[in-house]
């Protein structure tokens, strides 16, 4: 990947909490610009506190590491020396609890108050908030206060926040933790529709039917370093380097793999394999509901 297409780039990072938990051990990674990255990676392997350095919100505690991000107007920026409101037009956060970053009484004033901190004029911020309550498939509820929205469009609205305002990086720590499958389905769309328009995505998740599903790139942590990174495909067929981390492929995959139908990801590609291996004559069964229940 040439250095014009990186967005992130993670030298050396090590991160030392003040209680002594080394969590962080030493990470190198670039972002691509136009990603769909999925962390993956048992709970205290690091991956909040690796997000968190994206953008600032937590800095390298070793000298000699760094994280920089390269603006879209050319320019490359060390988180080390710069405040959080500059970076934050370059990637934007979403922490894993949606309801620590709701405090407006509308949807509209929410998705309105970053926006206008930077200086949006009213006209345009009209346009962006409802193209991105639309995004997130909250159109109409505009003038709904947040309190009276579901967790998981809580969530979206949390999610839509960070996007109305046009960064070029959207982090967003477990976005389907405790969420069912037809709203996390829901949530994943939206991020799906944002990164169509050539936008970054990073999740955290646990989900590994989604993270198999939608994103493009799979980084596995563990004890603080980067334990493997690639395709879906890739990360998956590694079963053995997976369960150092009690991370299992999806079903699909490993029903498949023992089947002896390798790269198969999700229940759909499982669908055609089978039917292709079963003579591949018939036309094949309708694909499957998706609040399926495989994960
Ligand atoms: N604010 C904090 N203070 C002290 N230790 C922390 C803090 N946040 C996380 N840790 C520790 O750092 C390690 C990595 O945590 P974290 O990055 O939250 O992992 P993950 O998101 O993968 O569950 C864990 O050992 C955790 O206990
Ligand atoms: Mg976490």
């Amino acid at each position: 990947m040439n250095h014009l297409d990186t967005v992130i780039e993670i030298d050396g990072v090590e991160h030392t909490y003040g209680t002594g938990a080394k969590a962080l051990a030493g990470v190198d990674l670039t972002i691509g610009r136009g990603e769909f990255v999925a962390i993956i990676g048992r709970n205290g392997s690091g991956k909040t506190t690796l997000a968190k350095h994206f953008n600032g919100l937590l800095r390298p505690t070793n000298p000699g590491g760094a994280v920089r991000l390269h603006t879209r107007d050319g320019r490359t920026v060390d988180t080390r020396g710069t405040r959080l409101h500059h970076l934050a037009a370059t990637v934007g956060y979403v922490f894993q609890n949606p309801d620590r970053q709701i405090f407006h009484d509308t949807c509209r004033e929410e998705l309105e108050y970053g926006p206008r901190n930077i200086g949006a004029d009213p006209e345009t911020l009209a346009r962006e908030v409802s193209e991105t309550m639309e995004l997130v498939g909250l159109e109409g509820r505009e003038d709904t206060n947040p309190i009276h929205l579901s967790r998981g469009e809580r969530q979206r609205l949390a999610i839509a926040s960070t996007l109305v305002m046009g960064c070029d990086v959207a982090v967003i720590d477990e976005p389907t933790t405790g969420q069912d499958r037809a709203e996390s389905r829901k949530i994943l769309d939206s991020l799906a529709h944002h990164h169509a328009l050539g936008r970054t995505v990073v999740i955290i998740s646990h989900d590994m039917a989604l993270v198999a599903e939608y994103a493009t790139r799979v980084i596995a942590m563990r004890q603080g370093r980067v334990l493997t990174d690639g395709t879906p495909a890739e990360v998956f067929s590694q079963r053995e380097v997976l369960q150092e981390t009690n991370i299992r492929p999806p079903q699909a995959a490993v029903l498949a793999a023992e089947l002896g139908l390798p790269g198969v990801l999700t229940v759909d590609d499982a669908v055609r394999e089978m039917s292709a291996a079963l003579g591949g004559t018939r036309s094949g069964p309708a694909p499957l509901p998706h609040d399926d229940k495989v994960s």
